[in-house]
């Protein structure tokens, strides 16, 4: 490693590739994390977060390009990678059979730290995650939630400077969601960098810089905020009416519409160009439901992310 990969950014990745055989599950992807950043990784299912993730994290060899993680390059030196980073996979880490302190003494094992180091660590992380009154329960037994938090706790005992994780909050309800985001915010401003991956894009918003992949490719990046404002001359409708899933249907296929999704009692509406928002509105009239209104609003991520997956 030399002095200037610990001077630049926590993570480079170029043209970084991966094929199943002839599949390609991630497609030439660049891009570099800095450190103390929360960076979002979103995407549908099956394009390609995970597969990138496990590259970073040394789990799984490119195919072609390169991607150095803390000053390590993930292909040379895979095991120097490991041993730096927290990795919290998308499936469970966890034994059923295993209790939660457990765990964490195993995983302290793993990272060499034992004796009055360990003992620190396991209590630390167990507060730190509310899992003290459950340090006996076994891992199989433990809600949802709870072996998310679990999970969470046994990829930072070894107080990872870059910590990958992927969809920390899948099944999580959205009091501990929150709850996951303040110690995730908490654990960046120590100084941790942070890759995350979540299909909540409500989620996406604390995070300083997003990606969105599709079909292996990325193909939106920026701040959350310069995405919801994207110079791209598109308008986002905000429809609100009973016959919102009746609109919904009719306009999703109409030429000019770009992507259209329900957000609560809300139907938004993401047309290609500002003038083309006239023509969606004689649309939806010709249509004769009731109308309670129809007006521009800002674009929610989601807005901005359906219209980039239906036109990339
Ligand atoms: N070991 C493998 N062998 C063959 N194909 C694979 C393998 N791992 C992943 N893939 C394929 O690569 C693509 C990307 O998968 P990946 O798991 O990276 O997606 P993802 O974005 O994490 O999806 P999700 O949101 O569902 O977790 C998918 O089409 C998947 O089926
Ligand atoms: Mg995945």
């Amino acid at each position: 490693m030399t002095a200037s990969a610990l001077a630049g950014p926590t993570v480079r990745v170029e043209a970084l590739t991966r094929r199943f055989d002839h599949f390609v599950a991630v497609d030439s992807i660049s891009f570099e994390i800095r450190a103390g950043e929360i960076w979002g990784f979103l995407g549908p299912n099956g394009s390609g977060k995970s597969t990138t993730i496990r590259m970073l994290c040394g789990v799984l060899a490119p195919t072609s390009g390169s991607a150095e993680v803390l000053g390590y390059d993930v292909a040379r030196d895979p095991e120097e990678v490991k041993l730096r980073i927290g990795y919290m996979p998308q499936g469970s880490s966890l034994w059923d059979d295993l209790s939660v302190e457990e765990h964490l003494r195993f995983y302290c094992g793993m990272f060499g730290i034992y004796g009055a180091d360990q003992a620190r660590a396991v209590e630390r992380w167990m507060e730190r995650l509310d899992l003290k009154e459950r340090r006996s329960q076994l891992a199989g037994t433990l809600p949802g939630g709870y072996r998310k938090r679990l999970s969470l706790a046994c990829t930072l005992l070894h107080e990872p400077k870059m910590i990958f994780l992927d969809e920390p909050t899948s099944g999580v309800d959205p009091l501990s969601r929150r709850e996951f985001w303040d110690l995730i915010v908490g654990l960046a401003e120590e100084g941790t960098t942070v890759l995350v991956t979540t299909h909540y894009l409500d989620e996406a918003e604390h995070c300083n810089e997003l990606a969105l992949i599709y079909g292996g490719k990325i193909i939106a990046r920026g701040t959350p905020e310069r995405l919801k404002h994207a110079p791209d001359g598109g308008e986002t409708i905000e429809i609100i009416s009973e016959r919102n899933v009746a609109i919904l249907d009719a306009v999703e296929g109409l030429p000019f519409v770009r992507g259209a999704g329900l957000y609560g009692s809300a139907l938004h509406v993401t047309v290609n160009r500002k003038e083309d928002a006239v023509q969606l509105q004689s649309a939806v009239e010709q249509l004769g439901f009731p109308i309670a209104s129809l007006a521009p609003v800002t674009p929610s991520l989601e807005d901005v992310f359906a219209s980039l997956v239906r036109t990339p």
